[in-house]
C-alpha cells in the first residue's frame, strides 16, 4: 500500500542528504531533528517512574518518530485510526505495543487492525458489547490476540462508556472471545486540554480520573485484570499523572508542537516546521508559496514566523500573507512557518526532510497519513 511513498521518501534521501535549506525543494515539511530529539527525551524524563508514556502517534503518523520514543522509554505508541496502527507496525517490535484509542465499528477498520495485531501487540478501546463481538470474531478468524480496554467518557462526551454498569458489562463480553485480553481502561480528559486558567484545568483533570478511578475500582471489583489505565495530553500529563489510578501517558503533540498549544506546554518546543519560498513582495507585503494546502491552523492561534520578525495575517489555499518589515524578504527568500496545528499540516504531507544544524540527514515518509484507509 504504502511501499511507494516510502521508496520514494529513500530515493528523495538519496538525492538531499547534505543539501542546505535554500537548495531544497519549497514547500516541504522540515522536521528538526535536535529538537525532536529533545522534545522525546524531555517527556521519557517525566514518564520513567509508576506511570509511563505510550505517546500519541496521531501527531506524527511516522514509523522512524516512533521508534525513537519507544527507544527513549515509552511502551509503545498510542494511535487513533487502524491504518496509522498498521503502518506504524510494519516497522516491527521496535515500536512496542500499540493502543487504538478509539472504537472501532467499521469492519475494514476492525481487519486493519487485526492484521496490525498479527505483527505487533495490539490494544483497540471499545465501549459497546457489538463492537467487540465483531473484534473478537475478526481476530478468531485471523489467529490474533488483541488486547482491549474499556474507554470511559470521562467528560469530553466523544466515545465512552457514560455509565459504571456499561464497563462492567463490556469486561463479561471481553470474556467471550478466546482471541480478546481484557488489559484495563482509558478515559481522554479532552475537554480539560484547552482550559488556560491552570486551577480549573487542574481541577477537571482531577475530576475526570476520579470518575476514571470509580470505573476502574467497579472492574477491579469483578476480578478483572486491570494492568492499563490510560489517560493524557500534552497540556494535562503533568496534572493527570498525579492521580494514583493512571498507568500511562497519552500525550502526542510535544514532539512536534505548534502555536496552538505551545502556550499550554512551553517546555517543549516547535520541531515540525514548513519551509516556504517568497513569491511576491510588495512593500510590507510578502506572499509565500504556499497556504491552507501545505500548513494547518486552528482557531486557537495563527502559524508564526520562525526566527524572523514579520506576522502572518492570512491563509489562502496556497498564499501566506505577511505582513514584514520593508526590505527584510527577497523574492526565493525561504522562511520558515511554525504550524498552527501540526497534526493537520503532517496530514498534508508525504515526508519529513529531516534537519540538523541546517543540512539535511535524511527524509522519512509519513505512511500513516490520509483518511484512515488501511
Ligand atoms: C484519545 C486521546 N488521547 C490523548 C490525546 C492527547 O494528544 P495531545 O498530546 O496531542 O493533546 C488525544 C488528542 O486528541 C486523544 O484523542
Amino acid at each position: 500500500v504504502s511501499g511507494g511513498t516510502a521508496e520514494r521518501a529513500h530515493d528523495l534521501a538519496e538525492r538531499l542528504r547534505g543539501r542546505a535549506l535554500d537548495e531544497l525543494p519549497t514547500p516541504v515539511a522540515l522536521l528538526d531533528l535536535d529538537a525532536l530529539e529533545r522534545n522525546i527525551a524531555q517527556m521519557a524524563d517525566r514518564t520513567r517512574g509508576r506511570v509511563r508514556l505510550r505517546p500519541h502517534a496521531k501527531t506524527h503518523k511516522c514509523a522512524e518518530i516512533a521508534l525513537r520514543q519507544v527507544a527513549a522509554g515509552a511502551l509503545g505508541v498510542t494511535v487513533a485510526t487502524p491504518s496509522e496502527c498498521l503502518a506504524i507496525a510494519r516497522a516491527g517490535r521496535g515500536v512496542g505495543e500499540i493502543l487504538i484509542a478509539n472504537e472501532l465499528a467499521d469492519r475494514v477498520r476492525i481487519a486493519t487492525a487485526v492484521e496490525a495485531a498479527a505483527l505487533v501487540p495490539v490494544i483497540v478501546s471499545v465501549d459497546d458489547a457489538a463492537a467487540v463481538a465483531a473484534l473478537g470474531r475478526a481476530a478468531a478468524e485471523r489467529g490474533a490476540t488483541v488486547g482491549v480496554v474499556i474507554e470511559v467518557d470521562v467528560g469530553m462526551h466523544r466515545g465512552g462508556t457514560r455509565e459504571i454498569g456499561q464497563s462492567t458489562a463490556l469486561v463479561d463480553a471481553i470474556g467471550e472471545w478466546d482471541h480478546l485480553v481484557m488489559r484495563g481502561l482509558t478515559g481522554y480528559e479532552g475537554h480539560a486540554v484547552l482550559e488556560r486558567d491552570v486551577e480549573r484545568r487542574t481541577a477537571m483533570c482531577a475530576t475526570a480520573m476520579e470518575l476514571l478511578a470509580e470505573h476502574v475500582a467497579a472492574v477491579r471489583n469483578l476480578g478483572a485484570e486491570v494492568e492499563i489505565v490510560a489517560a493524557g495530553g500534552t497540556n494535562t500529563h503533568q496534572i493527570t499523572a498525579t492521580h494514583e489510578v493512571v498507568t500511562e501517558l497519552q500525550a502526542g503533540t510535544y514532539a512536534l508542537m505548534d502555536t496552538a498549544y505551545r502556550p499550554y506546554a512551553p517546555d517543549f518546543e516547535p520541531a515540525m516546521t514548513v519551509l516556504a519560498s517568497v513569491s511576491s513582495v510588495h512593500g510590507t507585503r510578502a506572499i509565500l508559496a504556499c497556504g491552507s494546502k501545505v500548513h494547518a491552523v486552528t482557531e486557537l492561534a495563527p502559524a508564526a514566523l520562525r526566527a524572523r520578525p514579520g506576522t502572518i495575517l492570512e491563509l489562502h489555499e496556497e498564499h501566506t500573507l505577511l505582513e514584514v518589515p520593508a526590505g527584510s524578504l527577497a523574492l526565493d527568500d525561504r522562511v520558515e512557518i511554525v504550524v498552527g496545528y501540526c497534526g493537520g499540516t503532517v496530514n498534508l504531507h508525504d515526508y519529513y526532510v529531516v534537519v540538523s544544524d541546517g543540512v539535511v540527514r535524511d527524509v522519512w515518509p509519513i505512511l500513516g497519513r490520509g483518511p484512515g484507509w488501511p
